[in-house]
């Protein structure tokens, strides 16, 4: 385990972060607040946020409005609850929301468009979670009466389900700028879009040029351990703090909090590079492993997304054996395995993780016919 680079000059400890023993893949939203994280979140001065008087909230607001070039913005419990506030601000009940196939917005938001917005969500293949105008081309469907009306498209940068890709800025305006011609809004599900600025090289202003919204989480790789923030337009920022009231998530004493997001900005988005080189190491070391493949060019961030063999069993097989020997990862399908580095993370960690998978895989395997034996001891 190790602190992020930000925390050392202030001369704490090396502890270890984790409180548990085992080697923790299954996502970003794993991480321990570091120390320094947590003396920001105790010095934070507090006020009622409902009555926008909370200090650190509105400096966190104020700070991110101006990182994307937005008008306002709007601090959030979570990524589902901003993305829910975004769609309740841009849509209303009867509308229609287009996405790629593996969003998160229409996937594992458990229905909230249907149920909080009353919008139908219609989903359409594309490229590793990312859209382009050949996917979108097909989708626009004539004012007619028999369908419901296509208001909002919404993007994932960078996808998660989708492989943990990345969307080129000239992508982003070319889409942004289309769905716009057509009278839609865009919405941006950017609960990774910092790990995307840092591999991309693009600012979050750069970005915030090509949507109407966006939703930032500081829960996943910055390492906080809560909070999201909507950012757009004034007038959609005032809707959107309508349905955080409606939909229960209005806060009071929020900056204890928003302190941990302002520190996360300040010390937490250049190190995903870190991640990063991470992320690319664990899948160099298990793409040399018979029975897992592999397509190394397609990591790009933190997420390191892999197939199991069938002759080797079953993804959750493999994810139950591992959790065993102190693994954690994540089966996401029949063979599909998902990876994630993070802050709390270090290379020993890593390539501490490949020996166990390397080991369980090699012991793993079937005979002739496909009939699967785990000889994993
Ligand atoms: C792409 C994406 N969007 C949104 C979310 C939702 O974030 P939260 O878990 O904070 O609701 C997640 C969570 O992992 C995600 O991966």
């Amino acid at each position: 385990m190790k602190l992020a680079s930000g925390d050392s000059p202030e001369g704490h400890s090396k502890v270890s972060l984790m409180p548990q023993s085992f080697i923790d893949l299954r996502s970003d939203t794993v991480t321990q607040p570091t120390p320094a994280m947590r003396e920001a979140m105790m010095a934070a001065e507090l006020g009622d946020d409902m009555m926008g008087e909370d200090p650190t909230v509105n400096q966190l607001e104020a700070r991110m409005a101006e990182m994307f070039g937005m008008e306002a913005a709007v601090f959030a419990c979570s990524g589902t609850q901003s993305n829910q506030m975004g769609v309740w601000s841009h849509c209303t009940a009867g509308d229609e929301m287009l996405m790629e196939q593996t969003s998160h917005v229409g996937n594992y938001e458990a229905g909230a468009p249907a149920v909080l917005s009353g919008v139908s969500v219609r989903t359409i293949p594309g490229d590793s979670g990312r859209l382009d105008l050949e996917h979108l081309e097909g989708a626009l469907r004539e004012a007619d009466e028999h369908f419901s009306p296509t208001r909002l498209l919404s993007l994932e940068n960078s996808t998660n389900i989708g492989g943990g890709r990345t969307y080129p800025l000239d992508q982003l305006e070319r889409v942004g700028a289309w769905a716009h011609e057509h009278g839609w809004k865009v919405h941006l599900d950017g609960a990774r879009l910092f790990n995307a600025c840092v591999v991309r090289g693009y600012t979050p202003a750069d970005v915030g040029r090509c949507v109407d919204s966006i939703s930032v989480c500081f829960s996943k790789g910055l390492g906080c351990p809560m909070g999201s923030m909507l950012l757009g337009s004034a007038e959609t920022i005032h809707r959107a703090r309508r349905a955080r009231k409606l939909f229960g998530g209005a806060l009071r004493q929020a900056g204890i909090v928003a302190g941990a997001a302002l520190y996360a900005v300040d010390h937490h988005i250049e190190r995903l590079a870190e991640d990063h080189a991470l992320a690319r190491l664990f899948a160099k070391e298990i793409s040399a492993v018979d029975g897992i493949s592999i397509d190394l060019e397609s990591v790009e961030t933190n997420l390191v997304f892999f197939e199991l063999a069938p002759l080797c069993g079953t993804a959750h097989n493999l994810q139950d054996r591992l959790y065993e020997q102190g693994v954690r990862l994540y089966a996401l399908g029949s063979q599909r395995l998902r990876a994630c580095t993070h802050l709390n993370l270090e290379r020993d960690d890593v390539l501490r993780a490949v020996n166990i998978i390397t080991d369980m895989v090699s012991h793993l395997s079937g005979d002739v016919d496909g009939a699967v034996h785990n000889r994993y001891p």
